[in-house]
């Protein structure tokens, strides 16, 4: 089964952003880090990044066409877009939410995702770990699935 891991915007900045933050490895590391995983749960992945908000929608409705699962980190957007919560909820398989950081200890902005809304589940605080928790509960649902 195909899984997209799609990330938000400044994302791309991952391992040099604000490390105190969210740590010193890069989305290259992330994507590598979930590839070797997934082969080992017999999943396929397919890893996106976009700081535009349209980019990640339209990568979305690409999910609807071929993969089981999307796991994903809206990072900005998570607490901003309706059209993402939106494209999700037009997305029929599991859908997992991923932050690094712990965004309920942090400022209050953080505390309310839209996507949460539609999210089958959302791991928090984890660190990058929380991509590779995400693909583990992505295949048990993928595998628990009839058909
Ligand atoms: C984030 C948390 C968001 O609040 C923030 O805007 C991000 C990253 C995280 O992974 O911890 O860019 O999604």
């Amino acid at each position: 089964p195909l899984v997209f891991v799609l990330n938000g915007p400044n994302l791309n900045l991952l391992g040099r952003r604000q490390p105190e933050i969210y740590g010193h490895e890069t989305l290259a590391d992330v994507e590598r880090d979930c590839r070797a995983l997934a082969g080992e749960l017999g999943l396929e992945i397919a890893f996106h990044q976009s700081n535009h908000e349209g980019a990640i929608v339209d990568r979305i409705h690409e999910a609807r066409e071929s993969a089981a699962a999307i796991v994903i980190n809206p990072a900005a957007y998570t607490h901003t877009s309706v059209a993402i919560l939106d494209a999700l909820k037009a997305f029929d398989g599991p859908v997992i939410e991923v932050h690094i950081s712990n965004v309920h200890q942090r400022e209050a902005f953080r505390h309310h995702s839209y996507v949460s809304l539609r999210a089958d589940g959302v791991i928090a605080g984890c660190g990058t770990e929380g991509y590779r928790l995400a693909l583990r509960r992505v295949a048990s649902l993928v595998q628990s699935r009839p058909g």
